[in-house]
């Protein structure tokens, strides 16, 4: 049978009119159930699972100890607000956050919807607590779709184009993208990247008026860019002599998706606020901003909240969540994927002209596409044929990337041996075939 087959079809129809285009889907297939690092769709077609819900399913589909928190939640409360009638889980959700991520120091823990919310309320937090409004993001990051989350993001098409005018007081600083970047190759390019921080102190707003730096410990929708190890160090070392708060956004890299609970464990970097969503609560709506007490207790009583945040059904699965994460062999088995997946993906790149450069940390991976290795020209019709070749022959793959030209590594960290390399296996085939395809170059 095609992919996508017949029924799959008639659903994209009805979709198209009744659903703007605006709203993009990575592939046309309809989704009927899902399991582990397994989805199956509505033509009965089997497929392994590289993009997990956007790197949400980190623990797999609906994993026994999680679907049960939920049902039990179920039969007590679904909603009472956490503004009207607080209830326990929430609390200890935000004990066990702030046990769990970086900084021995207390910390306080508000959960929110979505990851831009969490994004918004750490800006909103971090501009009481300074008195300061200018905010510096990074170019190739990613925050959200909100007007002030997207004016954050470092990606003009799709996520600013036409929306403006775009939130004030957000300046950007590029994202230290050593595969592109002019001083890439030098030794302590990580330094030179953040050292440009103090360039925008002169050039563009003065250290004292600005209330935070926020970013990506490893860029996600950016293309899986890596800092230089002597990058967030000194980005650190700038924003404390400077008063500027760091707000680290592990939406994507959080949950063992880098092979550590969270990316900024490979850095010792301790950031004063954190953002967190995605795979925290296993695909039920949820996200967090963890940090330090006193930053966190700055806005007034009432300034921070919203009727659905901290849902008890998400909190209910977060904390089933967590209590996975107690167990050491979830965070192993997410650095041997690591291993085998940069492994591999080293390998396309020794043997493929259109692999361009791999990168990544653990089984946070990708693949830069490009037109030859000599030009560099990313190419997005090579990744659009990988793509539609992978889930044409059973494994759905995300993109990411300035031009959507760079395939990322979103499995579920559950996935087993066998799966994984069967995936591999079909990537490997997509990248042989797109490369004696001159015309999809
Ligand atoms: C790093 C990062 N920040 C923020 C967001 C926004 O999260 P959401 O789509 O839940 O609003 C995302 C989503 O992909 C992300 O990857």
């Amino acid at each position: 049978m095609s992919i996508p087959g017949p029924r799959s079809l008639e659903l994209m129809k009805r979709r198209e009119a009744a659903i703007p285009r605006g709203l993009s889907h990575a592939t046309p297939i309809f989704v009927a159930r899902a399991e582990g690092a397994k989805v199956w769709d509505v033509d009965g077609n089997e497929y392994i699972d590289f993009a997990g819900g956007i790197g949400v399913q980190n623990l797999g589909h609906r994993p026994d100890g999680i679907v049960a928190a939920i049902r039990e939640q179920l039969d007590q409360y679904i909603h009472t607000s956490v503004n009207v009638l607080p209830y326990e889980p929430y609390v200890e959700l935000a004990e066990k956050l702030a046990a769990i991520t970086p900084g021995h120091f207390h910390k306080k823990v508000l959960l929110v919807n979505s990851g831009a919310e969490a994004v918004e309320n750490a800006v909103k937090i971090a501009r009481t607590y300074t008195g300061r409004s200018a905010v510096v993001a990074f170019t190739y990051g990613f925050h959200g779709r909100t007007l002030l989350t997207m004016t954050l993001t470092g990606k003009a098409k799709p996520y600013r184009a036409g929306f403006g005018p775009l939130a004030p007081e957000i300046y950007h600083l590029p994202y230290p993208y050593a595969y592109r970047d002019p001083l890439g190759s030098q030794k302590d390019f990580g330094r030179i990247a953040a050292d440009r921080l103090l360039e925008l102190f002169q050039t563009q707003i003065p250290g004292d008026q600005i209330a935070a730096v926020i970013i990506e410990p490893v860029a996600g929708e950016g293309g899986f860019l890596v800092p230089p190890p002597d990058f967030m160090p000194r980005l650190r070392e700038i924003t404390k002599a400077h008063g500027i708060l760091l707000i680290a956004d592990e939406i994507q890299t959080g949950f063992g998706r880098t092979g550590k609970l969270f990316a900024v464990e490979h850095t010792q970097v301790v950031p004063d606020l954190m953002t967190v969503a995605k795979s925290l609560a296993a695909g039920l709506p949820l996200s967090a901003v963890i940090g330090r007490a006193d930053v966190m207790d700055a806005p007034n009583v009432g300034g921070l909240g919203g009727t659905y945040a901290g849902n008890p059904l998400a909190v209910a699965a977060a904390l089933a969540v967590l209590k996975a994460w107690d167990d050491p062999s979830y965070l192993q088995h997410a650095v041997q994927l690591g291993t085998v997946i940069q492994k591999r993906f080293a390998g396309f790149r020794d043997r493929y002209d259109i692999v361009g450069d791999v990168r990544g940390i653990g089984p946070m991976a990708a693949l830069e596409l490009v037109t030859s290795k000599d030009s560099a020209v990313p190419s997005t019709a090579v990744a659009d044929f990988v793509a539609q070749y992978a889930y044409q022959h059973g494994v759905i793959v995300m993109r990411a990337g300035m031009h959507n030209h760079v395939i990322r590594t979103l499995m579920p960290l559950v996935i087993s041996a066998e799966d994984l390399n069967q995936g591999l296996d079909i990537l490997d085939k997509a990248l042989e075939e797109a490369t004696t395809r001159v015309e999809v170059r």
